[in-house]
């Protein structure tokens, strides 16, 4: 019994007030509308369908290969939109789960039972229901005396006592694709000039057919989003649900509400996450961390054991008890090896650095690779940019770099070779020799114990 889904997004929702299609806002890092589409792919195992219209090309684009589209053009309601996908799901499928963009809270689970309680049912659909007190705007759902349902009110139409009722339409629904096709095109034109797919409601009623309903057990769940207000509502929702998976599966949150976790981001056990840190993109942290106060941590890989302290790291990798900041900054290609230290006002890009490094205060660290147990001394440079070509820095295991050197790459530092302070190294310094000065000369052999 295939179940495809059919998701509301070709709308042009003014009161956002933006430039951008609403759908296309982010929450949590990523478009509204992927969180309805993968609820819904959940729910049935099916690609949904999405209905786009304002601004199609670039909401096609946003949406690449969550969803298949079909334009709505021009937009006359939510009757017509489903209608839209008519040519393309006629013969595919039995049953039709119609969701909307811009309700991203909305989780799988929920439309899950919805398609079940609908496939266990006789008749043509069955609604989503929020029972609440907060209308929202949301159409009301109006019974007759033994409680069977008689049709939607809009609350743009509700007379008075409609608007008192506390049944309200979710605007998601399963039906039976062969009534479905058949009813579309018998819902009227309403005073506004649209179609609404809330007519189904009576048309079933008018056919003599029984309509079921289903009442959500989480009313927040529904939260729509129809301005910005409702965006920062709902993120806060979203934040909230995913800390709270967090600390139930071992994490520590000192402080949930100044704590920002993005749903692609994985964290182990026993890990300590303090205030304003924001865990975000593809990120992964290992067990028995430390991160922040104060850490931003983008599509970065972090092992076990580290501890990251008022830092920024963006496409970085950190292997196990790497210990940084505070202050520091990882760029893109970043790895720190295992037991790497690095201290306030270190920036290190596109470079490695070998297990058990230090690189203890103010310096920058671009396109380098670095061996183990190297120490680079204070205000360390590495100069990669002629002002034309990067270029790159090469540092043996073992090297004792002194404060305040200039690395002018491309150049090369042999094993266990010292700088001294203040040099400025223009030309490859062979191992286990310490070079001094301005430019930088070689003026002695080291023991290999020293
Ligand atoms: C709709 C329901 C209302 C329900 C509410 C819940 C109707 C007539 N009313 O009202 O009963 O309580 O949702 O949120 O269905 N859309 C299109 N094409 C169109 C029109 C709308 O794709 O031509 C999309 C919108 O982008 C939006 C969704 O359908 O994602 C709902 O449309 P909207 O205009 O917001 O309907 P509501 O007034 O909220
Ligand atoms: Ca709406």
């Amino acid at each position: 019994m295939k179940t495809t889904a059919i998701v509301l997004a070709a709308g042009r929702s003014t009161r956002m007030n933006s430039k951008k299609p609403k759908v296309l806002h982010h929450l949590l890092g990523r478009p509204m509308a992927f969180y309805a589409l993968e609820a819904a792919q959940q729910a049935t195992g099916e690609k949904p369908v999405a209905i786009i219209g304002h601004e199609a090309e670039m909401v096609r684009q946003a949406l690449g290969e969550k969803a298949e589209t079909v334009i709505q053009e021009p937009q006359l309601g939510t009757g017509h939109a489903v209608r839209q996908a008519e040519p393309l799901l006629k013969e595919r499928s039995e049953y039709i789960l119609v969701t909307t963009a811009d309700m991203p809270l909305l989780t799988g689970g929920t439309l899950q039972q919805l398609v079940q309680a609908q496939q266990a049912h006789n008749g043509p659909m069955t609604l989503l229901i929020a029972t609440t007190d907060e209308a929202r705007g949301f159409g009301r759902v109006t019974r007759d005396a033994d409680g069977r349902i008689q049709a939607i009110i809009e609350e743009a139409h509700a007379t008075p006592q409609q608007l008192a009722i506390r049944e309200l339409n979710t605007s998601v629904y399963c039906f039976t694709a062969e009534w479905l096709w058949q009813a579309l095109p018998r819902i009227p034109l309403s005073p506004k000039g649209e179609y609404y797919l809330t007519d189904l409601v009576g048309i079933a009623v008018a056919d003599g057919l029984s309509i079921q309903t289903i009442d959500i057990q989480e009313p927040g769940e529904t939260i729509g989003i129809n301005t910005r207000l409702h965006l920062a509502e709902a993120e806060a929702f979203l934040r909230q649900r995913i800390n709270r998976g967090w600390m139930l599966a071992g994490v520590t949150i000192i402080d949930p509400p100044s704590t920002y976790i993005e749903p692609g981001v994985s964290i182990g056990q026993d890990t300590v996450l303090w205030p304003n840190t924001y865990l975000q993109g593809n990120s992964s942290i290992g067990e028995d961390c430390t991160i922040g106060p104060n850490a931003i941590i983008r599509d970065t890989q972090i092992g076990n054991g580290c501890r990251v302290l008022a830092s920024v790291l963006e496409r970085a990798v950190v292997e196990d008890r790497v210990d940084i900041g505070p202050f520091g900054h990882l760029r893109k290609g970043a790895h720190l090896g295992a037991d790497v230290h690095m201290g306030n006002f270190g920036e290190v890009k596109n470079s490695y650095l070998g297990a058990g490094s230090k690189v203890g205060h103010f310096s920058y660290i671009g396109d380098a690779t670095i061996g183990t147990n190297v120490n680079i001394g204070a205000g360390t440079i590495t100069c990669n940019f002629d002002g034309k070509q990067k270029h790159h820095t090469d540092i043996g295991a073992d090297v004792f770099i002194g404060s305040d050197t200039m690395l002018v790459a491309p150049v090369k530092i042999g094993e266990g070779a010292r700088t001294g302070a203040g040099s400025v190294v223009t030309k490859n310094l062979p191992e286990y020799t310490l070079a001094v000065g301005m430019p930088a000369r070689a003026i002695r052999k080291l023991e290999r114990s020293d």
